[in-house]
């Protein structure tokens, strides 16, 4: 099994029937995550290097964790580090890793389309892990495997993503995902981080909260991205949070099975109250948020399996 394409770079380029092969796929290699010992030699010898311009945790320790469950090998390089302090463009970066013989590269960056750029410089895959404001599509199929993992289908599906939409690759990978696979999206944020233009994508724009929740399936929470705000987007983070963050009150608008989700990192008490963000599935509740992190592997797990074509032992 292979994927169409030698990148993974958006999930607006990408077909609903390769977001549902990785979908089944990651749901198998989820499988793995439950064993006592969590190693397949699927991608022996081979090598993924993360290269990382922007700040991460949890995305670089999924996909490192997910070449390693794999057998395959790890590098991370630091950035702030390595020769791009000292002048090196990202092409002649990644003609060197190439020549290193890396058998995939997993780029994040501060600007939309640098993975782009990266896919077309080098004959080795490329994953985005997500490029400014643009996509993050590992993130949104996740998303998309943990919704169906509580949802029997996408289809008139009613998912409500709320917060700072603006700023937000993880968004705009989720709509595009979503909609392809049949479910209604509605985006929630006060007008300054609402651009209207998020309309063309098909989706349905509330500047009121409580209507976006009202009858929703799947609540999907974006961090207040702060240090991506260069100007003034709200008047202050306690109105901010009375007005789209989401509490028990809020929630109990939704349909009573819907779940919560939050990429993370959450800013608990800001747009998500502790109680809910606590709430989680596996203990009764009704949110997603771990479960959300464990798929995360499994679906860097799929696709390292699907670019890297592992031996099928
Ligand atoms: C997100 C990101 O970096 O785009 N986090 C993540 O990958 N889980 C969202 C965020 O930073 O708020």
């Amino acid at each position: 099994m292979k994927l169409k394409r030698k990148d993974v770079l958006g999930l607006r380029e990408m077909e609903r029937g390769e977001i549902e092969m990785v979908l089944d796929s990651a749901a198998r290699f989820k499988e793995i995550l439950a064993r006592p010992v969590k190693k397949v030699p699927t991608l022996r010898g081979r090598s993924m290097i993360t290269l990382f311009y922007e700040n991460s945790t949890r995305t670089r320790t999924s996909f490192e964790l997910a070449a390693k469950i794999m057998s395959a090998e790890a590098i991370n390089i630091a950035v702030a580090q390595s020769s791009s302090a000292k002048g090196e463009s990202l092409k002649d970066t990644l003609l060197t890793l190439q020549a290193l013989s890396a058998d995939c590269v997993v780029i994040r960056h501060p600007n939309a389309g640098a993975p782009h750029l990266a896919a077309r410089l080098v004959d080795i895959p490329i994953i985005n892990a997500g490029d400014g404001f643009h996509e993050h599509p590992t993130q949104g199929l996740l998303d998309l495997l943990t919704i169906r993992e509580h949802k029997s289908t996408f289809e008139g599906l009613n998912v409500t993503i709320i917060g700072d939409l603006l700023h937000s690759r993880v968004a705009r990978s989720a709509i595009w995902g979503l909609l392809k696979m049949g479910a209604n999206v509605t985006l929630c944020g006060p007008h300054t981080l609402l651009p209207p233009e998020f309309a063309a994508t098909g989706a349905r724009l509330e500047t009121n909260c409580d209507a976006a929740v009202e009858g929703a399936d799947v609540i999907m929470m974006l961090r207040l991205q702060n240090e991506r705000m260069d100007g003034v987007y709200l008047p202050g983070v306690r109105e901010y949070s009375a007005l789209y963050g989401l509490n028990a009150r809020r929630l109990a608008k939704a349909k009573p099975d819907a779940i919560v989700m939050h990429p993370g990192p959450i800013n608990r008490g800001v747009e998500i109250a502790d109680d809910v963000a606590d709430d989680e599935t596996s203990r009764g509740g009704r949110t997603v948020i771990l479960q959300q992190v464990q798929n995360g592997v499994a679906v860097r797990m799929t696709l390292l399996y699907l670019l890297l074509g592992g031996s099928e032992e």
